[in-house]
């Protein structure tokens, strides 16, 4: 018989486990929460004192400790997110440009924080404890401490001592 998510991960708080889908082969850590209606995928590792929240997509990938992902993100296949990062709500990740190259995986430093409903291109890295503004659309790399915003995103501030 199949072992319930609470059997299979007494460490970790579903908020309904009746209505999240934690598919096999997935590692999540002590002390993690995992919202309504989030389907983690074969494969993703997720690391302790995480929370996932509610109408979350977390595909095979890897998740640090200590992060946040709000309401209805998309955390696609490939996609690191190091630990202490916030990804605000309906925050898209992506790794296939469509344009039949190898997939390319975004990657999310330490202390990063993405705001709401962004857009984080294949490939993108967001440096550690920089700030994305809300609504962005990541297409390039970002700076450690920066701030990014806008459609496409571009800095708005350096972090603090960069002279750039
Ligand atoms: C980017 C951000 C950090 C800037 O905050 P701030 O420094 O207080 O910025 P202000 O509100 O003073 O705005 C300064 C300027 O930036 C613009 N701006 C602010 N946020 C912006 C955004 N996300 N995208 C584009 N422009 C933005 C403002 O329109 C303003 O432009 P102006 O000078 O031409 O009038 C903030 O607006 C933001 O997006 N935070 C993320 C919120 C979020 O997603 N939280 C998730 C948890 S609920």
């Amino acid at each position: 018989m199949q072992q319930s998510l609470e059997e299979r991960f007494p460490d970790v708080l579903f908020y309904n486990p009746a209505l999240t889908e934690v598919q096999d082969n997935v590692v999540i850590g002590a002390g993690s929460r995992v919202g309504s209606m989030t389907v983690v995928h074969r494969d993703a590792r997720v690391g302790t004192g995480t929370t996932i929240g509610s109408h979350c997509n977390i595909c095979a990938c890897t998740i640090g400790n200590n992060v946040s992902i709000q309401t209805a993100c998309h955390i696609t296949r490939g996609v690191t997110v190091e630990d202490d990062v916030f990804i605000g709500p309906h925050v898209v990740t992506l790794n296939d440009k469509l344009k039949g190259d190898p997939m390319i995986y975004p990657y999310i430093e330490k202390g990063a924080k993405i705001g709401g409903g962004s857009t984080i291109l294949p490939g993108v890295r967001i440096g550690a404890n920089a700030v994305v503004g809300a609504g962005s659309v990541v297409t390039k790399d970002v700076p450690p401490g920066a701030l990014v915003v806008g459609n496409p995103a571009r800095i708005r501030q350096s972090a603090p001592g960069d002279q750039t």
